[in-house]
């Protein structure tokens, strides 16, 4: 969306949608870093793109999202220590936030000593790592939300350094709109080429209309797992306009990588969000539900089989780290295929468990009708 020039503005479906993956994802992240023998004695939660904290129609913000996910569990805190490091380009939206997070942590009873909330006003290039060192936070897991308006606001350096610290992660906002249509001109180039670490992002502009996007979104996925985080998701949010937005999500951590999956298959249908798959060739749009159309995944499926044969724990691997789909997804999936005869499992007997081999039955030829 084109950005807002008021202190507040409107809560879009996107919006409401990203929050909502936000806050269920935090609410599996917080606990798993704090409780537990493998409990940590710190934690930080940062945004790059804080913003004022609220939206024009009284909404929460991200930051007053996630302090109420820490502060419902407060007790997990005890003992331990947590940052909360909030940097924001615009100062009025900075007072503002500070004011929302006041209001906000009153109604939790205040602030636990164990946390220690900051606000920075600045360039989330220039100001947030050194934020992160100068609260100590470096030491200890981060998980950094980087939600500017799209463009290519964000070095690259950023998840460089937030990728060296141990169980850290990135959730970051990424629009393609900027640098489609813009990426001819030198100035925007050369933010083109810090926020993507490099200039192959350039090659775009040789490419046709229709392969821009993916492109882009590919070639900062690999900007991230180059920048250190060897688990990199997209997937790209569909309003009822069809207007998109991407979400990139970098880890180490595969059971992170299955609660955000797990976030994002929750978060609910009824808002008008829609996903996509950014490596479906065919783009197919679909809604989160109880019975997902899976055709994206069973073509997936089969290309993956069309390599060699694997067993069904590695489909499953394979659907959380290449697609947009969950571990769970798989197995309705292969049960389909060889129904249908179009793969075969070793051994035949016994239930259908991890070890379990599939393969494309070789002679057969899938028809389009089968696929799709
Ligand atoms: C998409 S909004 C963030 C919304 C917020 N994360 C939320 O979900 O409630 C982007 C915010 O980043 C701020 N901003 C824009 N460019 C920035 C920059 N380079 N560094 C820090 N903040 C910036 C804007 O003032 C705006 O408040």
């Amino acid at each position: 969306m084109p950005a807002p020039q008021t202190p507040t503005w409107d809560c879009d479906p996107h919006t409401r949608a990203k929050h909502e993956l936000l806050q269920r994802y935090l609410e599996a992240w917080f606990p798993i870093l704090l409780q537990g023998p493998r409990a940590r004695q710190s934690v930080t939660y940062a945004e790059g793109f804080a913003g004022p904290g609220i939206y024009k129609g009284g909404e929460p913000g991200s930051p007053v999202i996630a302090l109420g996910v820490f502060l419902r569990r407060k007790q997990l805190l005890s003992g331990k220590r947590m940052n909360v490091i909030l940097v924001e380009g615009d100062s009025t939206r900075l007072q503002r936030l500070k004011s929302e997070i006041g209001k906000s942590a009153a109604q939790y009873g205040g602030v636990p000593e164990s946390m220690n909330i900051e606000y920075h006003n600045g360039r989330c290039g220039d100001v947030l790592i050194p934020a992160l060192n100068g609260a100590g936070a470096t030491t200890s897991p981060i998980f950094a939300f980087l939600d500017s308006w799209g463009g290519p606001d964000i070095p690259l350096d950023i998840a460089r350094v937030i990728a060296k610290v141990p169980s850290s992660e990135v959730l970051v906002t990424f629009g393609t709109r900027f640098l489609m249509q813009f990426g001819n001109i030198e100035a925007h180039q050369e933010k083109g080429d810090v926020a993507f670490g490099g200039t192959s992002w350039r090659k775009v502009r040789n490419l046709p209309s229709h392969q821009k996007k993916g492109y882009l979104v590919t070639a900062y996925r690999e900007s991230l797992n180059a920048a250190g985080f060897p688990y990199v998701i997209s997937f790209e949010m569909l309003d009822e306009g069809g207007h998109d937005l991407h979400l990139v999500y970098g880890t180490s951590s595969h059971k992170g990588l299955e609660k955000m999956k797990e976030a994002m298959w929750k978060v609910d249908p009824i808002r008008g969000v829609s996903y996509r798959d950014p490596r479906d060739p065919d783009q197919l749009q679909f809604e989160l539900k109880f019975d997902p159309d899976t055709r994206p995944l069973r073509r997936a499926i089969l290309e993956e089989l069309s390599k060699g044969e694997r067993t069904l724990a590695q489909l499953r691997e394979f659907a959380l780290l290449e697609t947009v789909y969950r571990p769970p997804h798989v197995t309705p999936v292969v049960r389909y295929l060889l129904e249908q005869g179009i793969a075969e499992r070793f051994p035949s007997g016994g239930q259908l468990s991890g070890d379990k081999i599939i393969r494309l039955v070789p002679e057969e030829a899938p028809s389009m009708d089968t696929l799709f």
